[in-house]
C-alpha cells in the first residue's frame, strides 16, 4: 500500500492526547515470549505494521497469535520451527530478536541476515559474537545465520559498542546458560529494562538493567506472564516536537517524563516551555520564538538519535543556526534533502549538519524513506504554509499507533489517500 497524506500546514496543534506502548519495548517483549510453552498476554500494545510483522514471525515459528485492542495474547505451546524466513526480517530488523529466544528454547536456529537499511550500515556482529561466546556454533549460508548449541554457558561478553538489540538477544539467551553471564556495555534503554523486567517477572535471574554491565544466572525455567508495555518515549517525543514547530500547546497523557529528561531538557533550552505532572506532559509553544540549540545524539540517556530527523525540523525553524551531529548512525539523513524542497536550509559535514534557521516552510511533496524521517516529514508539513503531500507514509505506519488520528484530534489537517 502506497498510501499519502495530504497536509494543510500552518495551524496550531492544540489539545490533548495519549500516549501509546513503546515500539521498541513491545517488539523483544513479543520475541521474549517465545522462552515459554505457555499463553504469554501482553497489554498496552500499539498499534502498528511492525508488531503485525513480528506477529508473522512468531506465526511461522508455530505460535499462535491474537491481536486485539492493544492485547496480544501469544500462545508459545505448539512452536516447533527455529526459522525467521527473509520475507519478513527484511521488512524489520527488529524480527533479529528471535535469535535469542529460539537459541535458548530449541538450541537451533536459523534466521535471515537483515540485510540494508535506510539508516546506513546495521550489522549484526555483537548479536553473534555474543552467541558464540556463550557457546554457539554460527554459520552464514544462502543469507541466513545458523546456530547451533550443544549447551550454553554463561561467560563475560563484553561490548565494544552499546548497542540495544545485541544487549537484548544476548539477556534472552542467557537465560538458558549454566552459570553467570556478565554483559559488559550493555545498552542502557528503558526498553532493555522493561525486557529485563518482565524476564525477571517470568522467573529469570537478571541484574543490573539500564545500567552498564548486566548479570544473568541461569539456567531457568520460565513461565509465561501478562505484562504491560510501557509508554513510548520516541512517540512522545515526535508530538511535542510536532507542538513546538506548530507553536501550539499539547498535553499528552500517559507519559513517561523520567525517561525522557534529556529530550525535555532540550526543549527547555530552546525556550519553548514544558511542564510535567505526574503521568503528563504540557508544551506550550505558543508566542515563542525558539532558539537554536546544538544536538549531539547518543546511546540512553543520550539525546536519541530517533528523534534526529524531528528534531533537524525543529531546528530549522528556530531563531539562529545549530549544529546537530549523528553518532548512532552517521549517515541517518535521509530526511534532510526532503526537508530542502520545504524551504529548510542545512550544510552536512561528515556526521554534521549545520541547521540554519529559517523563518517558514512552504507546502510541497515530500517522501518518506523511515519510520522516524517519515515522522519529521509529518511535522514539517504540519509547520508549511500551504498544502503538502506526505508519500510512502507505510514507514510511518510501520512505527506510529494512527498518527494522522492523534494530529487530527490535535487539530490538524492532515488526510490519508489509500492507493
Ligand atoms: C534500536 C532501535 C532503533 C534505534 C536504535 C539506536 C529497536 C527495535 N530499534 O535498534 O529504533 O534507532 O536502537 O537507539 O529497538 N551495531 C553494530 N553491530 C551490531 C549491532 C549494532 O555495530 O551487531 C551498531 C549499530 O550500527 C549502531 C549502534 O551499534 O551504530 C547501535 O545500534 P543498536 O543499538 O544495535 O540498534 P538496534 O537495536 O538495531
Amino acid at each position: 500500500m502506497m498510501d499519502h497524506f495530504v497536509v494543510e500546514g500552518g495551524r496550531p496543534l492544540s489539545g490533548t492526547i495519549t500516549c501509546s506502548g513503546a515500539k521498541n519495548a513491545a517488539l523483544p517483549l513479543m520475541a521474549a515470549s517465545l522462552l515459554t510453552d505457555g499463553v504469554t498476554v501482553l497489554n498496552n500494545i500499539p498499534d502498528l505494521q511492525d508488531v503485525r510483522t513480528m506477529a508473522m514471525v512468531l506465526r511461522v515459528i508455530g505460535a499462535d497469535v491474537r491481536i486485539e485492542e492493544g492485547t496480544l495474547t501469544i500462545d508459545c505451546s505448539h512452536c516447533n520451527f527455529w526459522e525467521a524466513p527473509y520475507e519478513l526480517v527484511r521488512k524489520m530488523r527488529a524480527s533479529f530478536y528471535v535469535l535469542g529466544p529460539l537459541i535458548a528454547r530449541f538450541g537451533e536456529a536459523k534466521v535471515s541476515l537483515p540485510g540494508g537499511c535506510a539508516l546506513g550500515p546495521r550489522p549484526v556482529d555483537l548479536h553473534l559474537k555474543a552467541m558464540k561466546r556463550l557457546g554457539c556454533d554460527i554459520y552464514i549460508e544462502s543469507g541466513y545465520v545458523n546456530v547451533k548449541a550443544k549447551s550454553l554457558k554463561g561467560t563475560r561478553i563484553n561490548m565494544d559498542v552499546s548497542s540495544v538489540g545485541a544487549t537484548g538477544n544476548l539477556m534472552m539467551a542467557a537465560c538458558a546458560a549454566t552459570g553467570t553471564t556478565v554483559i559488559n556495555n550493555s545498552a542502557c534503554e528503558p526498553e532493555i529494562i522493561d525486557l529485563a523486567n518482565m524476564l525477571n517477572a517470568m522467573g529469570a535471574d537478571i541484574n543490573g538493567a539500564g545500567s552498564k554491565q548486566v548479570e544473568i544466572n541461569g539456567p531457568v525455567d520460565l513461565k509465561p506472564v501478562k505484562w504491560k508495555v510501557i509508554p513510548d518515549r520516541i512517540e512522545a517525543g515526535t508530538f511535542l516536537l510536532a507542538a513546538a514547530v506548530t507553536r501550539g500547546k499539547v498535553t499528552l497523557k500517559e507519559c513517561r517524563a523520567d525517561l525522557m529528561y534529556t529530550v525535555l531538557d532540550k526543549i527547555n533550552e530552546t525556550g519553548v516551555n514544558i511542564q510535567i505532572d505526574n503521568d503528563s506532559v504540557t508544551i506550550d509553544a505558543r508566542d515563542v520564538k525558539p532558539c537554536a540549540t546544538d544536538v549531539i545524539t547518543e546511546a540512553y540517556p543520550g539525546f536519541p538519535t530517533d528523534l534526529q530527523a524531528p528534531w533537524t525540523v525543529f531546528m530549522s525553524l528556530a531563531k539562529g543556526d545549530s549544529i546537530l551531529t549523528e553518532t548512532i548512525y552517521p549517515e541517518r539523513f535521509t530526511h534532510v534533502p526532503e526537508l530542502i524542497r520545504l524551504g529548510a536550509q542545512f550544510r552536512k559535514k561528515l556526521n554534521s549538519i549545520y541547521i540554519e534557521g529559517v523563518e517558514r516552510f512552504t507546502g510541497a511533496s515530500v517522501m518518506c524513506s523511515d519510520i522516524r524521517a517519515a515522522a519529521a516529514l509529518v511535522i514539517a508539513t504540519l509547520a508549511a504554509e500551504g498544502t503538502s503531500k506526505v508519500l510512502r507514509v507505510y514507514h510511518l505506519d510501520r512505527g506510529y499507533d494512527r498518527m494522522e488520528d492523534k494530529l487530527s484530534k490535535l487539530g490538524a489537517k492532515i488526510r490519508r489517500i489509500r492507493e
